[in-house]
């Protein structure tokens, strides 16, 4: 992936996965967007670093938090955004995604954002553009490599030494691309120990993140834990229904106020969203004073805005 997503001169080309980024890339971009949500909190406006250029979101599976916070990230940066009707376009007609992005390229759109429920899609669309640049907003349970940069960011604020860190993620790990993400981005800032837990059927092969703990019962997965990353069950992805129990599910896996006492004493309590309260977290951790999940949120746009910038400089 790294030709694809790097030039020749080791220059962000595309931003298609976390895998193989390395700590020199991601540190960057991390401290771009620290700059960035420093500038525009600091002013109320900002570097119009996109001012002239044109961004497309393709977004072919739903969205709350990426889609808005990849525009909102584009319009404070002075770009053009459009968010492409995927529903009246013409790939209803039969065009291919690539002739479609050949399309729109030659209106002079600069960058898309693209969502896609199969794995790769965005990496289709990097190696068919001419001079557009893709940003992948996520692919099937491959990556949602903004999410991973974001997630990161919201722990850093908190711990500069991801080397003293203990990161739990709980539940759906093997249909999730922020999991894979999250995973590439904590393997390459040096997470002291990353801890996998949930039912065996969630966990990823064996051999996919030979570097984390493999934790079933949750409970052992919390102790001392930094940081506790919550994944809902992403039953879109599943071939069959591996979860029927939702209440035993929660029983054994949700994240409650008595099992988040057995984490370290300031432990962050993270979601990427969507949320299923009452599956795999309880309201009131979802809400309470350890929750960190809307700072992911908020700095979703500032993470967004470093990317973009990142990838059209001239
Ligand atoms: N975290 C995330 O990708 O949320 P959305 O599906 O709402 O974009």
């Amino acid at each position: 992936m790294s030709g694809l997503q790097l030039d020749s001169n080791g220059r962000l080309r595309h931003l298609i996965t976390l895998e193989g980024l390395d700590r020199k890339h991601i540190e960057a971009l991390l401290d771009r967007a620290t700059e960035l949500r420093d500038a525009f909190a600091d002013s109320g406006g900002g570097p119009q670093l996109l001012s002239g250029r044109t961004i497309i979101n393709l977004f072919f599976e739903a969205s709350t938090r990426t889609r808005t916070s990849f525009e909102l990230a584009a319009r404070r940066l002075g770009a053009t955004v459009l968010n492409f009707e995927i529903s009246s376009s013409s790939t209803n007609k039969g065009e291919t995604l690539e002739d479609t992005l050949s399309t729109l390229e030659a209106m002079q759109a600069d960058a898309f954002v693209v969502r896609h429920r199969e794995n790769g899609t965005p990496a289709r669309l990097a190696r068919h553009s001419r001079r557009a640049v893709i940003l992948n907003a996520g692919d099937g349970n491959n990556a949602h490599p903004t999410q991973g940069l974001l997630d990161a960011l919201t722990i850093r604020d908190r711990h500069a030494d991801f080397s003293r860190l203990k990161v739990t993620l709980c539940g759906d790990i093997r249909h999730s691309r922020v999991a894979r993400s999250d995973l590439h981005v904590l393997t390459a800032l040096g997470a002291g120990e990353i801890r996998l837990s949930g039912p065996a059927a969630l966990m990823p092969a064996s051999d996919e993140f030979p570097n984390c703990h493999i934790v079933e019962n949750f409970d052992d997965a919390v102790a001392g834990s930094d940081v506790v990353i919550m994944l809902r069950l992403q039953r879109e992805r599943m071939a069959e229904a591996l979860v029927n129990d939702e209440a035993d599910y929660f029983r054994r896996y949700g994240l409650t106020t008595e099992r988040l006492r057995r984490a370290a004493a300031d432990a962050l309590v993270m979601h990427p969203g969507p949320m299923n309260r009452g599956i795999e977290i309880a309201a009131d951790v979802a809400d309470g004073p350890q929750s960190v999940i809307l700072d992911q949120v908020s700095n979703g746009i500032p993470v967004r805005m470093a990317a973009m910038a990142s990838l059209l400089e001239a």
